[in-house]
């Protein structure tokens, strides 16, 4: 059976994911693979309503709890209608986050237990996971101002230097 490779990227707000992805695009589909680039959360039409909820300005207080089902929600409808489909026609997938940054986000940054954010994790992914993460790194001031150059903050952006250290460690 055919199967493509499931690559997912991460880091901080303002490390150059975005950029990095469209080379290691050019890379695989130079090397003849088939690529989808998509992003978490988002990526299907519900996930990217989702992700409007989640990044927008209107509610700053959001629970920590809503914010981590939220990004499930909307990753377990990106597997089913969206990775997994794509994997299985031996399409390669790049992602811009996955799972990880629940883990730094939700976990570090918010003060999620771990253990209930792999609990989603065996339940919402099963047994899959990316064949190959990417961690791109940068101190957090210098991610940070390339951000505030782009455009208006989004409600993660508005955190604080000590949430993005977190994070970053
Ligand atoms: P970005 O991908 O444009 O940077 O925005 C997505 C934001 O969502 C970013 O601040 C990180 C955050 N995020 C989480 O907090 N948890 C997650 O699981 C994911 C995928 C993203």
């Amino acid at each position: 059976m055919k199967s493509g490779k499931f690559i997912t990227l991460e880091g901080i707000e303002g490390v150059g994911k975005t950029s990095n992805l469209q080379y290691i695009q050019q890379l695989l589909e130079a090397a003849g693979h088939e690529c989808e680039v998509t992003r978490e959360p988002g990526g299907t039409a519900l996930g990217e309503e989702l992700r409007s909820l989640l990044l927008s300005h209107s509610d700053d207080n959001m629970s920590a709890d809503a914010e981590l089902l939220l990004m499930f929600a909307a990753r377990a409808e990106h597997l089913q209608r969206k990775i997994l489909p794509a994997l299985q026609t031996g399409t390669w997938v790049l992602c811009d986050r996955f799972t990880d940054a629940s883990y730094a986000y939700q976990g570090s940054g918010r003060g999620i237990e771990r253990a209930r954010i792999a609990w989603l994790e065996r339940f919402v992914q099963g047994g899959v996971r990316p064949d190959l993460t990417l961690l791109l790194d940068l101190p957090v001031e210098m991610g940070l101002a390339r951000v505030i150059d782009r455009s208006s903050p989004d409600r993660f952006e508005r955190e604080d230097r000590i949430f993005f250290n977190k994070v970053r460690q």
